[in-house]
């Protein structure tokens, strides 16, 4: 199957692509490199012995996509291709607007242009705000989100609700992640953030590495068993194979399909972080500081649905979470 990927260099992509090839899939992978490595295609290459076609160039730009779409048979678009740093969303709401949403309706459009009828889209469980009560199902309510980069995914959400409703023999999926982190088991690939991580496991494994004096803890006097913010952390191997799934599941299948991407299970910072000093056989210091704007206490996925109708389930655990976060820093402490 022949699966145009944009973003496919990013952290989330990159990891797509080396299991959508390990599975005899061909990922097309478009990408404008502003916030990947060229190198990261070397990695993906040496990992299944496969350099799959890289085209470098932007999802708003239409010409550049219907110039791709014309060279392959695509069957699918797995699309990834956006900003995700919640913080600078506020600072540049245009550019996230113009990016996110602007760049998904030009691809939708290339992909309308070409015949191709199948979409799977990275949304966020920011979409859900911050929620009445866990776990979250997918008929939670949506829309209450708190920043222009949260906003985005729920306006794209809906851009593309409405494009179904026209076109109802397309296959539209929504795959709202939790907290993707992790790394390739390998130790080759992982989350390589420019500057000052904004999230929690990239900042602790460069306070291990010792890139970061020490992790801020933001607030311990919310109402969780350690008063530290509880979220659903998965492996990104699993947010990967999840994807594989979706495609093989529903990605031929009309229709609107929503899954959470989640494993069910929240751990709070203090969790999280014990977790990682196991991994790496050291404490990693930290403080605790006030509450980050914006934070919610506690969120985590029901992943009823998604086990259900595509028979998936997250498997890897909070501990290969960590060691596997570990044995990519270490390995490749200034990144990729
Ligand atoms: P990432 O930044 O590592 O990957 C995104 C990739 O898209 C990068 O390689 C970047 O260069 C590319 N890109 C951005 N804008 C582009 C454009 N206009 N044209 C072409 N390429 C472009 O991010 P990620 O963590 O891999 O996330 C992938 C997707 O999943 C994003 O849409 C993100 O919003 C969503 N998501 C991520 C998380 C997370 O915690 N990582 C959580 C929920 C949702
Ligand atoms: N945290 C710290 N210190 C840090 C970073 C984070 O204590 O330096 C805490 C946060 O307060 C929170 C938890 O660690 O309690 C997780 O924070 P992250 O920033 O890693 O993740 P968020 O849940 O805040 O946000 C992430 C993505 C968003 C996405 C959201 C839901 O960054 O893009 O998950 O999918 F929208």
């Amino acid at each position: 199957m022949k699966v145009l990927v944009t973003g496919g260099l990013g952290y989330i992509g990159s990891h797509t692509c080396v299991q959508m090839l390990n599975a005899g899939m061909e990922p097309i992978i478009v990408d404008n490199l502003c916030n990947a490595k060229i190198a990261v295609l070397d990695r993906i290459e040496a990992l299944t012995n496969i350099r799959p076609q890289f085209y470098q160039g932007d999802i708003r730009d239409e010409t550049f996509l219907d110039d791709v779409f014309s060279k392959h048979a695509i069957q699918s678009v797995i699309h990834f291709a956006g900003l995700k740093a919640v913080g600078e969303s506020v600072a540049k709401p245009l550019e996230y607007y113009d990016n996110n949403v602007n760049g998904s309706l030009v691809l939708a459009r290339a992909m309308r242009t070409a015949g191709v009828k199948s979409i799977i889209f990275s949304s966020s469980a920011t979409v859900y705000g911050d929620p009445e009560s866990v776990p979250i199902t997918e008929s939670s309510s949506v829309g209450a989100t708190t920043n222009p980069y949260g906003r985005s995914k729920y306006m794209v959400e809906g851009c593309l609700t409405d494009f179904y409703q026209s076109q109802p023999d397309w296959s539209v999926t929504f795959a709202r992640y939790f907290n993707p982190v992790g790394a390739h088991p390998s130790g080759t690939m992982g989350e390589d953030p420019q500057g000052i991580p904004n999230n929690l496991m990239p900042f602790i494994a460069q306070v291990a590495v010792g890139r970061r004096d020490k992790l801020s803890i933001f607030g311990d006097d919310y109402a969780t068993p350690d008063g530290t913010g509880v979220r659903d952390y998965i492996h990104v191997m699993d947010v990967a194979d999840g994807h594989l799934v979706a495609l093989n599941r529903v990605g031929q299948k009309a229709g609107l399909h929503i899954y959470n991407l989640g494993t069910g299970k929240g751990s709070s910072v203090i969790e999280m972080l014990d977790a990682f000093s196991q991994a790496c056989g050291k404490p990693v210091p930290y403080e605790i500081c006030p509450r980050r704007p914006g934070d919610i206490g506690a969120c985590w996925a029901s992943t009823e649905k998604a086990e259900k109708q595509l028979g998936w389930k997250a498997t890897r655990s909070v501990l290969e979470m960590t060691a596997d976060t570990w044995h990519w820093q270490s390995k490749n402490p200034q990144g990729y």
